[in-house]
């Protein structure tokens, strides 16, 4: 499994090094509006720390930005970084791109975070990469700070092309005329799992969402919402 990383790796750089995800997900939006408002009172105006590992384009993290939320992004796709510092140029310095493989210690930025949010990134590790990373960002957040993550659901349909190999890792290999997949990636079984990947934190939300297009099938993804008490 050495190389798997460098499969991922090469996967988000060169075969689609523009994912094309610039807007905020509903997933985002409500998930600002329901929980980090309604339960919190947490809007923007305070100018909270917020990171996003995974960040992709920045699609989320602009929403925050225009919110008043001072943001923060990790992503291991040279692109996608450089299309989000161009539309947050305000904070192009707080984004940046970090290796594949996860360094125990890692500390990505000075400050520590107030909220950290990660959407169908932590899924593209290992069991014991992400124990690595989980406890990189839990460290990385102030205490009382709130992370929000998804990650793929055991019935995913990508899991119907993939063959287990090992540490939690699937290698999901097809090709259906639209995408040409040759990834490696972790599904969780249900929330229970869920709770247990994310045990650093006091469990508030355990939900999900799906979709499906061109009936490809089910896009299930687990959340956790919780707290670093
Ligand atoms: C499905 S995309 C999601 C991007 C963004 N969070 C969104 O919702 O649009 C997965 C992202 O995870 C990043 N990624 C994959 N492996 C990673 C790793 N080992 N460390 C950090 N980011 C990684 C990819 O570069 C990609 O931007």
């Amino acid at each position: 499994m050495s190389n798997y990383l460098e499969t991922n790796s090469h996967y988000w750089n060169d075969i689609i090094p523009e994912y094309s995800a610039p807007n905020v997900e509903s997933f985002i939006f409500r998930f600002y509006g329901r929980i980090l408002k309604f339960d919190y009172g947490i809007d923007g105006t305070a100018g909270e720390n917020v990171l996003d590992f995974g960040c992709g384009q920045g699609g989320a993290l602009s929403f925050f930005n225009k919110l008043g939320f001072n943001c923060f992004g990790v992503d291991i796709a040279k692109n996608d970084v450089a299309y989000a510092k161009n539309i947050m140029p305000g904070v192009a310095d707080q984004l940046m791109v970090i290796d594949p493989k996860p360094v125990p210690g890692e500390c990505y930025f000075d400050e520590k975070m107030d909220i950290v949010i990660s959407i169908q990134t932590l899924d593209f590790l290992t069991n014991s990469d992400f124990q690595t990373v989980i406890k990189n960002l839990y460290d990385n957040m102030k205490p009382g700070a709130k992370i929000f993550a998804s990650m793929n659901g055991w019935d995913m349909y990508y899991r119907n092309h993939a063959q287990y190999v090992e540490d939690g890792l699937w290698h999901v290999e097809f090709e259906n005329g639209r995408v040409s997949y040759d990834i490696y990636l972790n599904f969780i079984k249900d929330k229970t799992e869920m709770v247990e990947k994310f045990n650093l934190f006091k469990p508030v939300y355990v939900d999900y969402y799906d979709s499906s297009f061109r009936e490809e099938g089910s896009e299930l993804r687990y959340t956790f919402f919780g707290v670093k008490e």
